[in-house]
This record gives C-alpha cells, structure tokens and sequence, in this order.
C-alpha cells in the first residue's frame, strides 16, 4: 500500500514538475557545440503546439540533449529541419548564419 501512495505520488511530482518547468525551461535552449558556433533555440520565436515538434522525428523527448542534433539529420527533414526546409521556414542551406552565431558570443 505504502508502494502504491509513493508511485501515484511520484507520478503527481513528475506531471507537476514538469508543467512548472515545461515555460521557463523552454524560453530559449542554447546549444554550444556547433563547430560554426552556438545555436540558440527561443521558444519565444517558436510559439507553435507541443505537438508540432515533440513527435517522433522531430523532437520526441522534452529533455534538451536527448536528441543529437546533426546538420544532416536537419537537412533530411527530421528535427529542426521539420520545419526548416526553405517552405515552412527559412532552411539550413545558406543560412548557417540566422542559426550559428559565430561573431557573437553571447
Ligand atoms: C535551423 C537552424 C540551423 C541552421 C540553418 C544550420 N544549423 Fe548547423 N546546427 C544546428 C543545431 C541546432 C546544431 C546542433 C548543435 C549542438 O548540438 O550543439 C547544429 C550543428 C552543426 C554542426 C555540428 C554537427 C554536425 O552535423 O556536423 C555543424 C558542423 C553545423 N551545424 C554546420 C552548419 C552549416 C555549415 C550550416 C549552413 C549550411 C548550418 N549548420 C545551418 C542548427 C542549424
Ligand atoms: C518549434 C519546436 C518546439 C515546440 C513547438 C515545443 N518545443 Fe519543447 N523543445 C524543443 C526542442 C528542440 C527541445 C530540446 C530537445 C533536444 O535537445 O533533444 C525542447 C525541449 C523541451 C523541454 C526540456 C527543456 C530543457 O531545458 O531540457 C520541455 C520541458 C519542453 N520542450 C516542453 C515543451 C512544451 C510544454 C511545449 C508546448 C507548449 C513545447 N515544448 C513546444 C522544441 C519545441
Ligand atoms: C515546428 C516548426 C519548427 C521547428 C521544428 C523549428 N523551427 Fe525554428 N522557426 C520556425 C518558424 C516558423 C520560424 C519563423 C519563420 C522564419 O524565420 O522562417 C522559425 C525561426 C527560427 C529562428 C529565427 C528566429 C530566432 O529565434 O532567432 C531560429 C534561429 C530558429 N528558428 C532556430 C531553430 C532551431 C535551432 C531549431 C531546432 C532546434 C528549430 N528552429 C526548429 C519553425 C520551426
């Protein structure tokens, strides 16, 4: 019984948790790794539903790292290339720059 209380509980917790977290987290995710210099992702440029990107294919898991972001992974269609093929927004050829930012260093 005392088992049962602790999983609904934790249960509780984590859907509560990660309501709180789910905005501030969300509002900007920087990735530092791009050779070509750090991508900042801003939820505030970014306002479509959850389901438009934590899908599979895209971003499946709400956990920044869980994916590993390759450029060709992108230009393929899937994660940030879902969106970023030139229709639905700008692409990633020949605009290294509007996601890179290697002068800035934020
Ligand atoms: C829509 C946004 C976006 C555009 C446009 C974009 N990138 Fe990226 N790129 C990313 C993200 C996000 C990562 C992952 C960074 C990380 O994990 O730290 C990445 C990673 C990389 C990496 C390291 C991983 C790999 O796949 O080798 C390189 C190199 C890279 N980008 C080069 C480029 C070049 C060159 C261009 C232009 C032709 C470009 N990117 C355009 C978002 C973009
Ligand atoms: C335009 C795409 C996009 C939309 C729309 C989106 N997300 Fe995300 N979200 C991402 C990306 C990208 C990540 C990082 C995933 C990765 O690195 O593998 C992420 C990560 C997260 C994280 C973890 C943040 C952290 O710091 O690790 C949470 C929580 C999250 N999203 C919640 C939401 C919720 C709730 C919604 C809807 C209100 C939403 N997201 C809509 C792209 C999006
Ligand atoms: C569900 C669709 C969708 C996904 C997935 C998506 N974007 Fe976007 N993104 C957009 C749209 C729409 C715009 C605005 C239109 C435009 O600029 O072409 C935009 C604009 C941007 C901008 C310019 C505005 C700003 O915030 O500076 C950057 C940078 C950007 N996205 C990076 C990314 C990165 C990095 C990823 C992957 C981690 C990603 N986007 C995934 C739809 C998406």
């Amino acid at each position: 019984m005392e088992k049962f209380w602790t999983g609904i509980l934790s249960v509780i917790f984590v859907g509560w948790a990660a309501a709180v977290l789910a905005v501030p987290a969300h509002r900007s995710l920087t990735y530092a790794d791009g050779e070509t210099g750090l991508v900042i992702f801003k939820g505030k440029t970014h306002q479509q539903k959850c389901s438009a990107c934590h899908r599979n294919g895209v971003f499946p898991i709400m956990r920044q790292g869980a994916e590993v972001i390759t450029m060709q992974k992108i230009e393929q269609g899937d994660q940030c290339g879902a969106c970023h093929d030139g229709r639905k927004a700008f692409g990633s050829s020949g605009n290294c720059n509007r996601c890179h930012r290697p002068a800035e260093n934020h």
